[in-house]
Formats: C-alpha cells, structure tokens, sequence
C-alpha cells in the first residue's frame, strides 16, 4: 500500500513513526524509532526511584515494541519483562542487549486482552494504553494498579478525546477528569498535557493531545 501511494504522490514526505502508529503498522514503528532514547516519563520514574534510594527493581514494559525502555530499565540494572503482541517486536530488542544482562530480561508475546501481571515495582506503558480495544481497557488498567506494589509505580502515556485519533474505534482515549480518575489510588508526580497540531509539512498533519504520567501507588 505504501508502494502504491507513494508511486501515486511522489511529492509525499516519507512514511514518519506517527504514519505507522496510526495504521497500525508495527514493524514500520519499529524501524521508524529504532535506536531512540528512552520515554522521559520512564526517566522520571526511575529517577524518582533513585532518589528514594531504590535500586534494581522489577518493571513490567507493556507493549514494549522494539524496546527504547526496556534497555534503560536493564541499563539501570532493573529485571523486565516485556510483553508485545507483535512477533517482529523482540528481535529488535534482544539484538540490543548486552550479554551480562540478557538474564534480567524476559519477552513475552501476548495481547492486552490476555495480559497477567505478575507483582511488580512499575508498570511502564509508554505510548501503549491508547491501542488497548476499549472493550478491554478497564480490565487492563485494574491488572495494571494490582500489580503494582504499593510505594511502586506507574509510567506512561494516555490521549487525549481531543486527539485527532480518538475517533479510530479500537482505540482507548480518556478526558483529563478521566485519567484523574483511573489514577485514584496514586500520588501524581507527573501530569504533563501535551496539546498541538503538527506542521503542515508533515505526510499527515494531526491534533495530539497526550498526557505524559509518572504516578505512585499509594
Ligand atoms: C506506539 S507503539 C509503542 C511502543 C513503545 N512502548 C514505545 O514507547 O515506542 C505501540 C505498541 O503497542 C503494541 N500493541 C498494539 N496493539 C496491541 C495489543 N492489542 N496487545 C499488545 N500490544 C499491542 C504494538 O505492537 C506496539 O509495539
């Protein structure tokens, strides 16, 4: 398709990681962001973390994709588990791996629908809850909160309905009052709403409304 298309507007910028995301197009994310930094909400948590003096937990990366977060929890000395329901999406991240750390990691292949949490210091989500089906969100996000220790935390992003892909059906996006009230039970250390339209110059233009969230469980 994408062949085609350009063949058609040979004036059409480039296949971006958005393009992908919103075709759902994983192996083209993965290649679109291979080789970026780890998500600042990750960052935040695990400073965070630090700060208290904690070391060396054991984070759940949910839906992982080629794994930028993973290799910073491990980088950090953190056992993970990354879970993906696309088969393409660990090759990129064992590849990665440095071989002392290769046993702090465990993939695994499953869906949200079918996803088992097991006790954990953080449940990492970066730009993955809004490609959960609505049918199975809320019991994704109650698997999430009871996996979470308490003093543990949670990292990742939400959309906003603003967002220009909260009218794609199978995706689950939330008001502000409705991440406020998801995150009950929390201490917000971070809510940080991002709101804005891409430059026209892009291959297609959108509204993101994303709130990036680093919380605490009480
Ligand atoms: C936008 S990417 C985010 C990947 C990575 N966490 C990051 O921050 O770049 C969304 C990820 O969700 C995964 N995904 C999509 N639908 C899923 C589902 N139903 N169950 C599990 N993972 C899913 C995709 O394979 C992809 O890796």
């Amino acid at each position: 398709m994408k062949t085609n298309e350009d063949s058609r507007h040979p004036n059409l910028p480039p296949m971006g990681a958005q393009d992908f995301s919103e075709i759902e197009d994983w192996p083209g994310y993965f290649g679109a962001v291979l080789g970026k930094g780890a998500r600042d909400t990750l960052i935040g948590a695990l400073n965070s973390f630090e700060q208290e003096g904690f070391k060396n937990g054991f984070a759940v990366d949910l839906a992982a994709g080629e794994g930028r977060d993973s290799l910073e929890l491990l980088r950090r000395n953190w056992s993970v588990l990354a879970t993906d329901n696309h088969p393409e999406a660990f090759p990129f991240l064992w590849a990665r791996v440095p071989e002392k750390l290769k046993s702090q990691l465990t993939t695994k292949e499953v869906s949200f629908c079918d996803m088992e949490f097991p006790d954990c210091d953080l449940v990492n989500a970066s730009f993955a809850l809004p490609f959960c089906e609505p049918t199975h969100f809320q019991v994704l996000w109650n698997k999430i909160v009871a996996s979470i220790r308490p003093g543990g935390r949670f990292s990742g992003q939400f959309f906003g309905k603003r967002d220009s892909w909260a009218s794609i059906s199978n995706r689950s996006h939330h008001s502000q009052e409705e991440v406020l009230e998801l995150l009950n039970g929390f201490e917000i250390e971070m809510m940080r709403e991002e709101e804005r339209d891409d430059p026209p110059e892009l291959r297609k233009p959108k509204h993101w409304q994303i709130f990036h969230i680093v919380a605490k469980k009480n």
